[in-house]
């Protein structure tokens, strides 16, 4: 497995893996690596016959200079944990390759970035927009696999990739989580053992939450008493709560269409998000 910095060297690579008309995947991550991130990378493996990983904590994705200084930075142990897993290259850039002097560029998908964590994130979407486009263009990867964990995160991309006729495939991920249900989040090593014991109340409400709803009671009744389980648990903030339509993540009041519940929530200085599917209700 190589460890590649710059994006010449990258190409060339990718370039003579085209020639042989291998099939490429790429597998965008910011490092600090779990066990969710190499569900994605088995998925590729499955799917390409070259796997890349590219490690980039993206700066213009932080809407907090703070969150950016204190996200976990763990190259050596990532390449570590990549190395069993077949893949070709992890792709490291410094700050500098992929934001040159004068960079002037941004991508923003209107509608599907502003709610829920675009709301509450200003900017962050468009970094992550951009930054994704980037990886493209750096890799020319033929797939890309996304974690269905960043569900807001996965529409955009699909998006983009629509709107500017990226020859990319997108495949979103299932969300891999801890035996007590807590999403898999590199955020969550933040957590101090009282509050990670805890935080198993965030999946556990939405799941109280979606079986209330998908059995008929009312979008605001089931979310109301979710958030207060979550309050009563010792969160500090449930900064959303919603059920919207999976696919425009447009508000719902019932699942008419395939649906999904987003939250985020802070617990002990951490914020953590998840999402999970309501089952459908046929229309009365
Ligand atoms: P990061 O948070 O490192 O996540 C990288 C990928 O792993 C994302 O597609 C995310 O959805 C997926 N992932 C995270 N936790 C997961 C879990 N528990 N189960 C399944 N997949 C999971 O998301 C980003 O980085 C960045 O925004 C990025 C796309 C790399 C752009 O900078």
């Amino acid at each position: 497995m190589m460890i590649v910095r710059s994006v010449a060297e990258l190409r060339a690579m990718v370039a003579a893996w085209r020639r042989a008309e291998e099939i490429v995947g790429v597998v965008p991550t910011m490092g600090a690596l779990h066990a969710g991130h190499l569900s994605l990378v088995e998925a590729a493996k499955g799917a390409c016959d070259r796997v890349i990983v590219t490690i980039f904590v993206n700066p213009k994705q932080f809407n907090n200079p703070e969150d950016l200084a204190k996200y976990p930075r763990t190259e050596e142990r990532d390449a570590e944990l990549l190395g069993p897993h077949g893949v070709d290259v992890v792709f490291a850039p410094p700050a500098s390759e992929v934001y040159p002097e004068g960079f002037a560029t941004k991508v923003s998908v209107a509608g599907l970035g502003d709610p829920l964590c675009g709301a509450h994130r200003p900017g962050h979407f468009d970094g992550v927009a951009t930054v994704v486009t980037k990886l493209f263009g750096m890799t020319n990867a033929d797939r890309a696999f996304f974690g269905e964990k960043d569900w807001q995160q996965l529409q955009i991309v699909r998006r983009l990739v629509k709107d500017l006729n990226l020859p990319v495939e997108i495949t979103g991920c299932p969300t891999l989580r801890d035996p007590d249900g807590v999403a898999m989040s590199s955020r969550n090593g933040r957590l101090s053992p009282e509050d990670r014991a805890k935080a198993c109340v965030l999946p556990r409400a939405m799941q109280d939450a979606a079986a209330a709803i998908a059995s008929g009671g009312t979008a605001a009744e089931a979310l109301a008493s979710a958030r207060t389980a979550i309050l009563e648990a010792g969160f500090a903030e449930v900064e959303y709560l919603e059920l919207r339509a999976a696919e425009d993540l447009a508000p719902l009041e019932r699942p008419d269409r395939p649906a999904r519940i987003f939250a985020a929530a802070w617990l002990g200085g951490v914020r953590l998000i998840d999402n999970i599917a309501v089952p459908e209700m046929s229309p009365a």
